[in-house]
């Protein structure tokens, strides 16, 4: 938005009832308005099935704004400013008359200035077809007044596998074009993830020892406390592994082990971790552990099981943890397992990263068994709390020497005592921007599913049955 022609914003949320919407996109886009991001004129417009009025639309987009980034006293102003930007558009998504009543409440809105358009996808998957070729034939794409740009924000699953995948890409590609689309993968928003990059390439010390030669292994751990709760019906189809493991923790995996890009730019990283993700071998049944939480008591209380969920079959199969190994055929890694788990209705919720160095060779101080004492480790605490430990062994103050190990501790929360913003405010400021850098390129998505599609399917067609584990648990033995 660089030269002075009067222009103005659209942004188009389709599946403004949803929880996606209301939870998310709608409280991240009130946050930047707060902080004077969003450019120009511009007008929020929802669109859905629900019959809601205007009001109705600004009564439950309200729920969730939050006043974090405006003083109390003008936070009421600035919701009811932001409100009034905002409009609602009853349809249906694959009708081309609701598409196109859509297209003149933008227009009307719009005027004849440039208008650029944003439309966010939070629909269902089964959904997004009919959607983006109704929007493409309304002609909502390329008629914004002339000139201006047109982006597509869609969120995962991006299909169930690599076939289904490919039609994906390749459908939504006759409406928009690679370069107008913006797949999302909100963990590379969070903050720690941002600092992956930053941690490896702009500190001295890990690169020399970020190989075979000191790691002995890296772990990403992801766990959720509540289970499925109302997405049965969604999660069924889907499972843990295509949920979280082939999208977030695989784009984690990525970060931490790819080569360095030659340049901070989208083109640049996202080549890297597409020749990293090339270099991991097709996971077989072998490498995976799965399981499914069951109904425990707590409390005089019965907490269902995942087969007892609204939605869900009673015989259902779907895993709700899984265990992968995962191998590295390069030059860096060779030999040094990556591995993930990632579960629903466990203890407590988690993300983080564990880089297990090796032992000292020949350390003289190990014990007269030859027991010796940790290795090192780096502990990189996605959330909660997010931090990064750094375990070191040192010498306990006192006369005699005995070791143990300490932690180096940086807390986010104690070092930077600012906001860290929600990983939806930093996407969508980015597809503001034009900024693809943590966006999903088609070729990325590619690759990703290439690694797990066989063992999906083998799951599937060997019907294998999860290990159990009590809701509320570390997960399966
Ligand atoms: P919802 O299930 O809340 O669906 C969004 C809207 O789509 C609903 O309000 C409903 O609107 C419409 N809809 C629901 N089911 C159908 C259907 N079977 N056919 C047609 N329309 C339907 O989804 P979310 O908002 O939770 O998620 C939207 C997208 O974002 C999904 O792809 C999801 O996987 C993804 N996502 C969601 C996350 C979240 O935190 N919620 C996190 C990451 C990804 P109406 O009936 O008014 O048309
Ligand atoms: C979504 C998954 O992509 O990420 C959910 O579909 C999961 O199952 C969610 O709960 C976790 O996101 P966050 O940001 O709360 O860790």
């Amino acid at each position: 938005m660089a030269d002075e022609k009067p222009e103005t914003l659209s942004i188009v949320i389709i599946g403004a009832s949803g929880d996606l919407a209301r939870r998310k996109i709608i409280p991240a886009l009130f946050a930047l308005y707060c902080q004077n991001l969003i450019p120009g004129p511009f007008r929020v417009f929802g669109f859905a099935r629900t019959a809601m009025t205007h009001e109705a639309f600004r009564q439950m987009a309200s729920e969730h704004l939050t006043c974090r980034y405006v003083p109390h006293s003008r936070c009421e102003d600035r919701m009811a400013e932001f409100l009034s930007r905002c409009y609602y558009q009853e349809g249906q998504y694959d009708s081309a008359d609701s598409l196109l009543d859509l297209y003149r409440a933008l227009r009307t809105e719009e005027g004849s200035v440039r208008a650029h358009r944003m439309f966010y996808l939070a629909v269902p998957p089964a959904v997004f077809l009919g959607v983006a070729r109704a929007i493409g034939n309304a002609g909502l794409v390329e008629c914004g007044g002339g000139e201006g740009w047109s982006r597509v924000v869609i969120e995962k699953p991006f299909g169930r596998d690599r076939a289904t995948s490919d039609v994906l890409v390749e459908e939504m590609g006759r409406v928009f074009r690679e370069d107008q689309t913006y797949r999302i993968d909100h963990y590379l928003g969070k903050e720690i993830v941002q600092n992956l990059m930053v941690l490896r390439f702009a500190n001295l010390f890990f690169e020399p020892v970020w190989n075979r030669m000191f790691i002995e292994r890296v772990s990403i751990a992801w766990s959720e406390e509540q289970g499925i709760g109302s997405r049965g019906g969604y999660f069924d189809g889907y499972g843990i592994i295509r949920d979280v493991m082939q999208n977030h923790l695989l784009q984690i995996l990525a970060l931490m082990a790819m080569e360095e890009p030659t340049h901070y730019d989208a083109r640049a990283v996202c080549d890297e971790k597409v020749r990293l993700l090339r270099s991991i071998p097709p996971l077989t049944v072998d490498d995976v552990v799965i399981g499914q939480y069951r109904a425990t008591e707590r409390k005089d209380q019965v907490l269902p099981g995942y087969r007892q969920e609204v939605q869900v079959p009673p015989d259902s199969r779907t895993p709700t943890y899984a265990a992968v190994r995962l191998k590295i055929n390069n030059r860096r890694w060779e030999g040094v397992p990556f591995l993930m788990t990632a579960g629903k209705g466990l203890s407590h919720r988690t993300n983080e990263i564990r880089v297990r160095f090796r032992a000292v060779p020949r350390n003289i101080f190990c014990g007269p068994e030859g027991t010796c004492l940790e290795p090192n480790e780096l502990v990189i605490r996605i959330q909660p709390d997010e931090g990064l430990v750094l375990r070191l062994m040192n010498k306990v103050p006192g006369l005699g020497m005995e070791l143990a190990p300490t932690d180096l501790n940086l807390r986010y929360a104690a070092a930077f005592p600012v906001q860290i913003p929600d990983a939806y405010e930093c996407l969508l400021l980015d597809v503001l921007k034009g900024d693809r850098s943590l966006f999903i390129r088609s070729d990325e998505l590619a690759v990703a599913w290439d690694i797990f599609t066989p063992v999906l399917h083998a799951l599937e067609e060997q019907r294998v049955e999860p290990l159990p584990y009590a809701i509320g648990s570390e997960g399966p033995v």
